[in-house]
């Protein structure tokens, strides 16, 4: 069965709670909540007083992707606000092994995102303290956008380095899955799949959730 982590960023928000409650029913293993500050990324979403809000209608660990400049000042606001995952940008950040110490230090999960064009190597004397890698499979900023297809050769060279260096490691992938693809990202070593648009862009957010958890 696949683990999946519905991204939030393509559900109504006037009826969060209650989409919320349906990728619950179907299944999902983590909500996905996404974060931008208008400054990395193009785009303004959400801050931590609506993760503490909805942190109090649903039993679903929170894994927080943290698009946003130095997101060493806000760490203790995320955890605070109910994140169990929290994953920030290798390029947004001075620096990394400090920030990923803070987070494992307040008791969350630490993850390191990749945009499409970072290498790999950028994880090399950080991987042992990593919880999750997420690669980004668009570029950040937006739900909807398509897959870029160089992306699994990424995969699998980042399956091979997390079975070599760190098996506990959670690979994540972030950016264009859908039903259709999404058997492909797991066979290239993918662990968590982050689906936004292919869920909530359903009328039925119930048996969606479900068709992909049968992957
Ligand atoms: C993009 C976000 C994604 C987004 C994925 O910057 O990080 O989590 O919601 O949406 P889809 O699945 O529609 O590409
Ligand atoms: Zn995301």
């Amino acid at each position: 069965m696949a683990k999946i982590a519905p991204s939030v960023l393509s559900a109504d928000f006037s009826k969060l709670g209650e989409e919320i409650k349906k990728i619950e029913e179907g299944g999902a293993d983590y909500v996905h909540l996404d974060v931008m500050d208008g400054h990395y990324v193009p785009n303004i979403t959400f801050g931590p007083p609506i993760i503490r809000d909805i942190r109090k209608i649903t039993k679903l660990p929170f894994d927080v992707h943290l698009m946003i400049d130095k997101p060493e000042k806000f760490i203790r606001e995320f955890a605070e606000a109910g994140s169990d995952i929290i994953t920030v940008h290798a390029e947004a950040t001075t620096h990394l092994h400090r920030t990923i110490q803070e987070i494992k230090s307040l008791g969350k999960k630490a993850g390191v995102s990749l945009n499409p064009a970072t290498p790999l190597d950028v994880l090399d004397y950080i991987i042992e303290d990593l919880d999750l890698i997420l690669i980004m499979s668009v570029n950040p900023g937006f739900g909807g956008q398509s897959f870029i297809p160089a992306i699994m050769d990424k995969l699998r060279e980042t399956r091979e380095i997390i079975d070599k260096k760190n098996p506990d490691i959670i690979l994540q992938v972030d950016g264009g899955i859908k039903l259709d693809n999404a058997k492909e990202v797991l066979d290239a070593g993918a662990d968590l799949l982050v689906v936004g648009s292919d869920i909530f862009g359903h009328e039925d957010i119930v048996s969606r959730t479900k068709k992909f958890k049968e992957i």
